[in-house]
């Protein structure tokens, strides 16, 4: 399979839930408790013993943890070329290159008969679907083990929901709340639904971290785990931490950042990354791969909720204090992508990010063109191909009634 380069293959977070009363609903066991396995930047379809290693580590954390899970996923960033030939290639869902990839991903989940809910990282929409339709596809092929939903269609970005949590032996009584939200431009849509919703300890699912993840490492929050690279934040804060505090998510998780893996608590909010699960892409250097697991209890804080991280060798780990001074202090969130930031500088990085994004902005716009004109000009020679087709049938039609009129005439001239 094609292999995508560091740079290329940078993120997308994954996760998954288990323990469902019924297929629909997830709901608390009988000890009041409901454990999420987070499996984060899984990387998929980069490189097949990537993926292999991938799906082995899905199937060692499920076999240990018995999770209700919660899971994510990523395409590599095909480039032009690819892109434009793998669209060209998927005529539909079924039997696209994503398809495959995903049957892949999700068989460990279906083995071990585990529901998860997606939510897309930015490398998903670059294969041979877009956002909405692998949203669509993990629908069409997930069964009644696939709780993600692809969320309003104004809202940007597809895998924008909640799921509520029942309690055990009440199916009208909601316990807690996983938020899944992805664009910018939610933060408004999650306050306006969390204010018409019952009140509820809730936690969110973010494939980018947001600025308070640096904000508190940097400033000496209660912090544990481990700070490989910068935090490769959003330069705008969209406010969600706001709407967090006041609606009770008190506890963000994010992916995005592969060698990072820390909690830290600002203001009563844990903002805690997953640890890394897939093989493709860079990193982690630091830390072995692994997947974070949280467990609710019921009524509890989510800000308080245990946590651990479940590694590639079996070993779990509880989250160890911060080794001092911190390593990474950020003023602020001075790029996405903090490798590039590294190494030329943030402000270097941040001119070559703007011209890469209009030169893929221009990218996508040509592969759009292409895309058109081919098809303007398959319609064109199909078109040309049926009048041709008319015309011929016409003629012989012109020239057999001919014949026919002379076979009773036999005056008449052809
Ligand atoms: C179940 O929850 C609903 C909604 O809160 C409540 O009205 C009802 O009394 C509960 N039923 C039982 C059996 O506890
Ligand atoms: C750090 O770990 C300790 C021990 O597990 C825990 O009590 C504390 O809440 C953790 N802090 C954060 C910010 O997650």
């Amino acid at each position: 399979m094609r292999r995508g380069g560091a740079l290329q293959a940078l993120l997308a977070l994954a996760l998954a839930v288990g323990f469902l009363g019924s297929a629909q609903a997830l709901r608390f066991d009988s000890r009041q408790r409901l454990k999420i396995v987070q499996a984060a930047d899984i990387h998929f379809g980069e490189d097949g013993d990537a993926d292999h290693a991938t799906s082995q580590l899905l199937r060692d954390v499920l076999a240990a943890e018995q999770p209700d899970l919660v899971s994510g996923y990523a395409i590599p960033a095909a480039n032009l070329v690819e892109r434009v030939r793998l669209r060209m290639d998927a005529a539909s869902l079924s039997g696209s290159w994503h398809e495959q990839q995903w049957r892949q991903l999700t068989a460990p989940l279906h083995e071990a008969g585990v529901p998860w809910a997606a939510i897309l990282g930015n490398h998903d929409g670059e294969a041979d679907l877009s956002r909405r339709e692998v949203m669509a596809l993990d629908a069409a092929t997930g069964g009644s083990l696939s709780l993600s939903q692809s969320g309003p269609a104004t809202l940007s970005g597809a895998g924008n929901y909640w799921l509520d949590v029942l309690e055990p032996g009440n199916s009208s009584q909601v316990a807690a709340r996983l938020w899944s939200c992805v664009g910018g431009d939610i933060v408004e849509w999650v306050r306006q639904q969390a204010a018409l919703l019952p009140r509820v300890p809730s936690l969110a699912f973010v494939h980018i971290p947001i600025p308070q993840f640096s904000e508190a490492w940097s400033s000496g929050a209660p912090a544990n785990g481990t700070k490989g690279e910068e935090t490769g934040c959003p330069l705008d804060d969209t406010g969600l931490f706001e709407v967090a505090k006041e609606f009770g998510i008190h506890s963000i998780y994010s992916g995005h950042d592969h060698d990072n893996d820390f909690a830290v608590e600002l203001d009563g909010v844990r903002l805690a990354y997953g640890r890394k699960t897939g093989f493709g892409g860079y990193g982690p250097f630091s830390v072995q791969h692994g997947a974070r697991v949280i467990e609710l209890r019921m009524g509890e804080d989510t800000a308080r909720s245990a946590t651990w991280i479940r590694q590639q060798d079996g070993s779990q780990v509880f989250q160890q204090p911060v080794q001092e001074p911190r390593p990474h202090r950020q003023a602020g969130c001075p790029s996405i992508e903090g490798s590039c930031d590294k190494l030329l500088g943030p402000k270097m990085c941040l001119q070559l990010r703007g011209m890469r994004n209009g030169a893929e902005a221009a990218g996508a716009l040509l592969a759009s063109l292409v895309v058109l004109a081919l098809t303007v000009v398959a319609g064109i020679v199909a078109s040309r191909h049926a009048l041709q087709h008319m015309r011929r049938r016409h003629g012989w039609r012109r020239l057999e009634a001919a014949t026919a009129a002379k076979a009773h005439s036999p005056d008449a001239e052809v």
